[in-house]
């Protein structure tokens, strides 16, 4: 009978005390059977409760069954408990699992606990591409949710390109993860892949001593993580997510505005470098900023690699620089001198340049457009 307590779900997700509870079952059982009603309670408490029963994994009705049987057992069992204290650990433990389980088990699935958050327009749009279904399948997924003013902020042309419902559909699946990582789990440059099929990338930063987390540099709302969901968990996004279409090099080659800096990462040979893992963070000068340059300048770096590929290194950093995480402070560049970064409310200055645009995704890190070449001032070609 007692055997009954096992069925197919895994004992690892059990909370230790019960784990001991199971192992002692299965040792002691068959030989000593005086401890027929310790486990005879513990199917009380199942029966108690559907969280309690969930913890125990025990089924219900087989439950109910043998308190039938055993009643007589039970009852004496029962008048002879010594109470442990509340605040002995594997009391507390069980309680605390017990209270879990029923708040999961109560729980909305994923578009519910959006709805609820407020994330109405994420809610309408999961509808639209036709994904409520799934997210309201066994999952378990993690979704990070924009809210309602993450999706109006965002640009006439991406509205206009999400109306598209294969374009919003793959834009919304980048915003979920097969599986549940809460958000103790996320760890700066952690990529994770995301139902879409692209890998997202977590960054997390310390910005006047507060933690800063952003997903694919869209900063993730700290204060709302970890929303249990029955089939999953959900965490509050300040931005829309784009899917990188590449790595650095070969996004930017399909932009037609940097043709220049391709070209001249192209003749330094720094293709491999920054098609690479990375992560870079790349201050990218567009093709004005190229043209601003002193008369003949460009043609000499041109023909000059190896100083080319230094001026170029000086405009890259290593590690993912999400502007959501950058502050004001000197930071070292790949070719070893520093760069100044200042953020204000009109945005970030680097050095002289002023970021145009901010938090490019690309697969390999983050890209920042720059409307002046990074050059010491009176520069010279040694
Ligand atoms: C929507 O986007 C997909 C993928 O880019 C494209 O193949 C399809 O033609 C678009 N549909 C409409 C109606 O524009
Ligand atoms: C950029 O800023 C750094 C750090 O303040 C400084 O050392 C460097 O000379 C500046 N470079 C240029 C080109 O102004």
């Amino acid at each position: 009978m007692v055997l009954g307590f096992r069925n197919s779900r895994s004992k690892e997700r059990f909370p230790l005390f019960c784990q001991v509870f199971l192992l002692r079952a299965e040792q002691e059982l068959s030989t000593n059977m005086e401890l027929l009603p310790v486990f005879l309670t513990l199917a009380i408490l199942a029966g108690s409760s559907p969280g309690m029963a969930y913890v125990l994994d025990m089924n219900i009705d087989y439950v109910k069954q043998m308190m039938v049987e055993y009643e007589p057992v039970v009852q004496n069992h029962v008048s002879n408990i010594k109470a442990v204290p509340l605040n002995s650990l594997a009391v507390r433990q069980f309680h605390e699992n017990v209270l879990k389980a029923e708040s999961l088990a109560a729980a909305d699935p994923i578009p519910g606990v959006a709805e609820k958050l407020g994330l109405t327009e994420l809610v309408k749009l999961v509808i639209k591409a036709g994904l409520k279904d799934t997210l309201e399948s066994a999952g378990p997924f993690t979704v990070f949710g924009p809210t309602n003013d993450a999706f109006s902020n965002l640009p006439e042309w991406v509205k206009e390109q999400i109306s598209n419902v294969t374009v919003l559909g793959a834009v919304l699946k980048f915003h979920v993860l097969p599986g549940k990582v809460d958000s103790k789990s996320l760890s700066n440059e952690l990529q994770v892949a995301t139902v879409e099929g692209t890998q997202l990338r977590i960054n997390l930063y310390t910005k006047d001593t507060k933690t800063v987390a952003t997903a694919q540099c869209a900063p993730i709302d700290l204060s709302r993580v970890d929303q249990a969901a029955s089939n999953g968990v959900l965490h509050v996004l300040d931005a829309v997510m784009i899917p990188p279409a590449g790595n650095i090099v070969s996004t930017l080659a399909a932009v037609p505005t940097f043709r220049t800096l391709v070209k001249a990462v192209q003749v330094a040979g720094l293709v491999e470098t920054l098609s690479g893992s990375g992560p870079f963070t790349l201050f990218a000068p567009t093709d004005s900023a190229f043209a601003k340059l002193p008369p003949g300048l460009l043609e000499k770096l041109l023909q000059n690699p190896p100083e080319l590929a230094k001026v170029l290194k000086y405009h890259v950093v290593s590690g993912t620089f999400c502007s959501a995480g950058l502050s004001s402070g000197n930071v070292k560049t790949v070719d070893g001198r520093e760069i100044s970064i200042k953020v204000s409310a009109d945005g970030v200055v680097v050095n002289e340049s002023k970021v145009v645009y901010a938090d490019g995704s690309v697969t390999n890190g983050v890209v920042h457009v720059i409307d002046t070449v990074l050059l010491p001032p009176d520069y010279i070609l040694p």
